[in-house]
Formats: structure tokens, C-alpha cells, sequence
């Protein structure tokens, strides 16, 4: 079976001042201690993602409620932010029919999923008044329990749910995905005897997408689910192996870490060619920054774009700005549809439109991407290809338990953990000061007795 394929040679041009094989010779031994360092961690339970395909149950469960959802509703509100949306909102992009919410049921094979992630009143208002709650049930998803974005959502639904429907309406419209034992929304699950989905607690949010996390709105919105998690297996199993030229997951996180450490490539670009994988990149920017970014001195820079799109913005500066960058250009092999491009006798005279004549879109799409590369490589600017051999779900789950593998072994060799994040909770203590929450008033007191601001730097 055909399998992703991973190619670092675009980090190892000596013209271009790229690694050396004895850079990766030397790094080969905390290379190993990281993927052994991971497996530990892993086997202590304390890490679970990569075990995830191995056990079926909680996909099973999810994909059980997804169908009864779909049978009864017509939409699927997705509340979670940060990984606890991110993933979900992933696949549905990679996964679903481009429009997928804009078809008729009968073309759609699932719910119309929307992530209204953010707290932003003005976009979840819009929402409300857009959707009919009747045709609505909604996925609560928060592994703490208690995330104010995501709660303060479930409770403005939760609201108009109950004076609608009456209890058992609000009971029968929300499913709740958390972990299975802690947190106030477990205790709310269980007061108020409504549907559950679990988050293992050996799992975060951002590792979090091929549990019912992003599986309920995958599932929800029609994709294979059961490919999804051969797909993330068939990873899993290949990265077993701590031999660099042979796990792509380890090969991948520990050239981006020498490009870092060593080239002084700090920037890591993740630039799919396919408009399905435009959110990927948005859930890849989590994965990395929230993982790695740990300590001043340790942090790669991810940094999302779309081929071909980003040729006329961002590209610019990866050609010729400062050489601080590693780009990663996925490929999609097999194009799930293509279109074919035949110019007219009025148009040939002109050479700039005439070349097109004859070929598809999913043409000229590779080619811009083939001369990406080679104009990249060409200018001294380092590249990875990851090459998916079609856009399914096999290949999302391949993809997906790769950069999640990736990200733990960089973790390793950077020395961080990269399954925590006590750097988001700073910020959120502020704001639960000002919003009054008991035992917090020293963070509210703090912001009001903050310095006040120079008025020779105002400008109003
Ligand atoms: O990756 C993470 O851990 C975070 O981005 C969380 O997913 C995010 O903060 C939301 O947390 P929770 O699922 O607890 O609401």
C-alpha cells in the first residue's frame, strides 16, 4: 500500500550550506534517547496519544453517537478552543467535501460541522441567529472542564437549549467530550445525566485529534473513521524504530531541530498544496509552538501557508528575506478531482495564457510546487517535502500521528516538556480576575495597580 513519504534532502545541500550526514550522525544518539525518553513516558501511561489506533472502543462509541446525531439534526457546533477544536476542524477541512456545509443533506453524508472556537461575541451571535436550534445539537469539548471560552459558549446554548426544548430538549442536544474523571464538567455530565464523550487523561489538547475529540465532528461530518485510525496505526508503527532513516517522525523532528540549533533556521514553514489542508496548517501552528516553545532559548517559529496561494504573499519573503526559515511543502498526490483547462482560439496569440492549453489544474498546481522547491533550493532556502499519496483518510491519520510523533521526539532533543503548557496560564488567571472569579483577586488588584501607560506612547 502506498504511504507517506517524507524527503529531507532540500535541509542538506552543501551549496546552500545545508546539514552535513555527520550532523545527523552526531545528533543519532540524543535522537535515540528521545524516542526511547518518548516510549518510556508512553508505557508509564503518562503520554497516550500514539496509543490511541491500538484501541477502538472510545472511536467505536463515538462514531455510534455520531450517526444518531446525524439521524436526528442537521448541524454540529463544535465548542472548544485551542486543540480541543483545532484537530476536529482539520480533518473536516481535509476530510469533507470542500462545501461540505453549503450541500444538500442528501450530498453531504453527514451534519454541517461549525467550530466557533473563539469567544468573539459578534461571530457566535451571528451563529445563533443564523442556525435554526431545532435542527442544532452541540459537542461541549474541554478536557480541564472548566475553560471560560468554551463555557461561557455552552452556557449561552445550554440557556436557549432548556427555555426552548425544556431539559430533556437541552439533554438530548448536547454531548459533552472531557476527561473521564476530573474537572467541573464531569461533574456537570453527571448531575445533569448528559451524553459523554472521554479525553483520556494521559492525553492533551493539542495530541488530542484522533481521539473523540476531533473524531465526533470527522465522524459527524461522514469521514472513514476506521481509515483515520489505520492510517495514524501504520505511523505508529513505522516510528517504533529509533533508526532515523527509517521512522519519517524522527527524521523530520530532529532535521527541523538541527536546522534550528545548527542553520540557524528558526522559522518552520508548513506549506501544503492542497486548499483541504489550509487548516492543518493552522493545527500544526498549535502543535509545535505550544509544545516546543518552553524556555528563551527554546522555541522553533511555525508558520502556516497554502500553495499556491502563498506565492503571491508570504513567499516573497522565504525567497529573499532573511534566511531564517525551513519550508515544508506537502504534496498531495492523486488530486481528488481535477479540472481540465482548454484555452480558446482568441487567446492563443498570447504566449503568457496560450501554455496552459491542454493541461489540468492539478497540473499546473504540482508544477508550482515542483518549481517552489527547486526555486527555494536554487536560492540557498532550505526545504521538506512530505508527499501524501491522495488526500483521504488513511492519509490524515498517517500524516497527523507523524507530526504528533515528531513534535515529542523535538521535545526531547530541545529538553523540554512537550506535553505541558504553563505558559497559557498566566493570561488566564488575569482575566478570571477581572471577571470576579473568588480567590483570583490578586490577579485583578495586580492589572489595576499595572503602571500607568506613558502617554508620550499613546496615540488616540
Ligand atoms: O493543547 C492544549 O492543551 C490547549 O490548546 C488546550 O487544548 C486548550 O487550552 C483548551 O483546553 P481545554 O480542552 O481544557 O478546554
Amino acid at each position: 500500500m502506498e504511504r507517506l513519504k517524507l524527503d529531507v534532502n532540500g535541509c542538506f545541500d552543501p551549496a546552500a550550506g545545508g546539514l552535513a550526514h555527520a550532523d545527523l550522525a552526531g545528533v543519532a544518539p540524543a535522537a535515540l534517547a528521545a524516542h526511547d525518553a518518548f516510549e518510556v513516558r508512553r508505557r508509564a501511561g503518562e503520554v497516550g496519544f500514539a496509543d490511541v489506533p491500538a484501541d477502538r472502543s472510545a472511536a467505536d462509541a463515538t462514531v455510534r453517537l455520531a450517526r444518531e446525531l446525524s439521524g436526528r439534526f442537521e448541524n454540529l457546533l463544535l465548542l472548544g478552543i485551542g486543540g480541543s477544536s483545532l484537530g476536529g476542524r482539520a480533518l473536516v477541512s481535509a476530510l469533507a467535501h470542500p462545501y461540505h456545509n453549503l450541500l444538500p443533506r442528501d450530498r453531504r453524508g453527514g451534519m454541517r460541522i461549525f467550530f466557533p472556537d473563539n469567544s468573539d461575541p459578534a461571530t457566535f451571535a451571528a451563529l445563533l441567529s443564523t442556525l435554526d436550534l431545532a435542527e442544532t445539537c452541540f459537542a461541549t469539548v474541554t478536557k480541564s472542564g472548566g475553560t471560560a471560552e468554551t463555557m461561557s459558549q455552552h452556557l449561552a446554548l445550554r440557556e436557549r437549549c432548556v427555555a426552548r426544548f425544556g431539559e430533556q430538549g437541552y439533554r438530548d442536544r448536547c454531548v459533552l467530550v472531557t476527561d473521564p474523571a476530573k474537572g467541573a464538567l464531569r461533574a456537570i455530565a453527571d448531575a445533569e445525566k448528559l451524553r459523554t464523550l472521554p479525553v483520556p487523561a494521559s492525553i492533551g489538547g493539542r495530541f488530542s485529534a484522533l481521539t473523540p475529540v476531533g473524531l465526533l465532528p470527522a465522524a459527524a461530518a461522514g469521514a472513514d473513521v476506521p481509515a483515520l485510525l489505520d492510517g495514524a496505526a501504520a505511523m505508529e508503527a513505522r516510528c517504533r524504530t529509533a533508526d532515523l532513516a527509517r521512522n519519517p517522525a524522527l527524521l523530520y523532528g530532529t532535521t527541523l531541530h538541527l536546522m534550528d540549533r545548527l542553520r540557524e533556521r528558526h522559522i518552520h514553514v508548513l506549506m501544503p498544496y492542497a486548499d483541504a489542508l489550509r487548516d492543518l496548517g493552522d493545527w500544526f501552528v498549535q502543535l509545535w509552538a505550544e509544545s516546543l516553545g518552553k524556555r528563551p532559548d527554546v522555541g522553533p517559529t511555525p508558520f502556516r501557508a497554502v500553495g499556491a496561494t502563498d506565492q503571491h504573499s508570504s513567499m516573497q519573503l522565504m525567497m529573499e528575506g532573511p534566511n531564517d526559515k525551513v519550508v515544508t511543502l506537502v504534496r498531495v498526490g492523486a488530486p481528488r478531482a481535477d479540472v481540465a483547462l482548454s484555452v480558446p482560439a482568441g487567446y492563443r496569440a498570447h504566449a503568457e495564457i496560450a501554455y496552459l492549453d491542454g493541461h489540468t489544474m492539478g497540473e499546473l498546481i504540482e508544477a508550482e510546487r515542483r518549481s517552489t522547491d527547486a526555486a527555494l533550493r536554487k536560492a540557498g532556502r532550505p526545504t521538506i517535502s512530505i508527499e501524501l499519496p491522495r488526500l483521504d483518510a488513511r492519509a490524515m491519520g498517517e500524516l497527523l500521528m507523524m507530526l504528533e510523533l515528531a513534535t515529542a521526539y523535538a521535545g526531547g532533543l530541545y529538553g523540554v516538556n512537550a506535553f505541558d503548557q504553563p505558559g497559557v496560564e498566566a493570561g488566564k488567571r488575569y482575566a478570571q480576575g477581572l471577571l470576579g472569579r473568588p480567590g483570583y483577586e490578586r490577579y485583578r488588584d495586580e492589572l489595576a495597580a499595572g503602571a500607568a501607560p506613558d502617554p508620550r506612547l499613546v496615540v488616540a
